[in-house]
C-alpha cells in the first residue's frame, strides 16, 4: 500500500522528549511529501477521531519542551477488539494510510493488535521514563527522568548530612529499577532496593547499625516503585535500626521537565526513522537504538537476549552501588 497521508499520536504516560518525537515525525513526513494528522489524546482520540492536521509550523519551538502537544491517556476501549474496529475505522474513513504511535509496552501491545487484526500499517516509537521496553538499549524520557530525580537527591543530601539522618527516596519505573538503579549510582546512594535483585531490609538495617557505629551518620535509600512505597520502608527500618528516618515520593516531577540533549537526540532519530519504515511498507514494528544505531524491532520479538543483558547490566549496577557507598 502506498503511503500519502500518516496519524501521529502519543500514547500512556508522557515523557520529556514526545514533543521532539512529533517534532521529527511531523517535519520528515513533510520533507517525504506526506499528510500528517495528529490524534489527540491517545488512542482515544483514534476511537473519538479527535483529529487535526499538522504542518511544518505546528512543530516549531517544542523541541526543548516537556510534556506533549498531542495530549496523552490510557484507553482501556481500545484494548477491547470493538474499540480496535472502530479506530480503524476512523483511520480508514479519513484515508489514513499508516499511523505512528509514540509510548510505551501497553501501547505497543495495542499498536500490536491494531496491525495484525486489521492489517494496518502501525510503527511504534519508544517513549517512556520507565526504559522497561525490550529492543531499544533507551526509550525516550528515560534520561531525562533520572536527571530530574537525581537533581532531587543531591538536594535531598544536602539536609540528610546536616540533619544526620536516614532518608528513603521512592523513584517511578513500574516493575522496572532503571530510574532506581542509576539514581543509585549517580546519586552515591548508600542502598537501593529495586525488584530484579533480592533486596534484604534486615541485612541493610544491619550495615546502617554498624555504619553508624563506625561513624556514619546519613544514608539515601533509593526504592523503586515496585517494590514498596517509601513510608512503609522507611517506618520499618526506624523500627528495626531506632534511628529516625524520613521519605519522600518523587512523584510525577520526573515526568516533566525540558528533555535532555541525550533524549532531544534520540527522539528525533526515533521519529524520523518510523517515517522512513512506513515509507519503506515496514508495519507491527517499533524503532530503537542499539549502541549508535537506529533499528527496527518487531513489537512482539521475545527479545529474550535483552532482557538477559538488561538484567546483567542491572546487577553490574546494583554491585557498584553497594561497594562505592561502603
Ligand atoms: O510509565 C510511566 C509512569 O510514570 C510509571 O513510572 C508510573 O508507574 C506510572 O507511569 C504512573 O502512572 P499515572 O501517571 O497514570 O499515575
Amino acid at each position: 500500500m502506498e503511503i500519502h497521508k500518516i496519524a501521529l499520536l502519543t500514547s500512556g504516560g508522557d515523557a520529556p522528549g514526545m514533543n521532539a518525537a512529533i517534532r521529527a515525525v511531523v517535519r520528515s513526513a513533510i520533507y517525504h511529501h506526506l499528510e500528517v494528522v495528529g490524534v489527540l489524546k491517545g488512542y482515544q482520540g483514534l476511537i473519538d477521531a479527535n483529529f487535526v492536521s499538522l504542518q511544518l509550523e505546528s512543530v516549531s519551538n517544542i523541541i526543548g519542551r516537556g510534556g506533549t502537544i498531542l495530549k496523552t491517556a490510557r484507553c482501556a476501549e481500545f484494548f477491547e477488539k470493538e474499540g480496535r474496529k472502530k479506530a480503524v475505522e476512523q483511520l480508514k474513513k479519513n484515508r489514513i494510510d499508516g499511523l505512528i504511535v509514540i509510548g510505551g509496552n501497553g501501547s505497543f501491545r495495542g499498536a500490536h493488535l491494531l496491525a495484525i487484526e486489521h492489517n494496518f500499517p502501525v510503527i511504534g516509537v519508544p517513549g517512556t521514563i520507565d526504559n522497561d521496553i525490550m529492543g531499544t538499549d533507551f526509550s525516550i524520557g528515560s534520561d531525562t527522568a533520572v536527571n530530574t530525580a537525581l537533581e532531587a537527591i543531591d538536594k535531598i543530601r544536602d539536609t540528610v548530612s546536616s540533619m544526620e539522618r536516614i532518608f528513603v527516596v521512592e523513584v517511578m519505573g513500574r516493575k522496572e529499577g532503571y530510574i532506581a538503579l542509576r539514581v543509585g549510582l549517580g546519586g552515591g546512594a548508600e542502598d537501593v532496593l529495586i525488584p530484579q535483585t533480592e533486596y534484604d531490609i534486615e541485612r541493610m538495617c544491619e550495615d546502617i547499625k554498624r555504619g553508624r557505629k563506625r561513624g556514619k551518620v546519613s544514608w539515601i535509600i533509593i526504592v523503586s516503585e515496585g517494590v514498596a512505597g517509601s513510608k512503609d520502608v522507611a517506618s520499618l527500618i526506624e523500627d528495626i535500626t531506632g534511628f529516625e528516618t524520613r521519605s519522600i515520593t518523587l512523584g510525577h516531577i520526573q515526568r516533566g521537565g525540558s528533555p535532555t540533549a541525550m533524549d532531544r537526540i534520540l527522539a528525533s532519530r526515533l521519529g524520523a526513522e518510523a517515517v522512513n519504515a512506513l515509507l519503506k511498507g515496514e508495519s507491527d514494528k517499533m524503532t530503537g537504538i542499539s549502541g549508535e544505531e537506529v533499528k527496527l524491532v518487531d513489537f512482539i520479538s521475545a527479545c529474550a537476549q535483552e532482557r538477559k543483558k538488561k538484567n546483567r547490566l542491572d546487577r553490574e549496577i546494583y554491585g557498584l552501588v553497594r561497594i562505592l557507598a561502603t
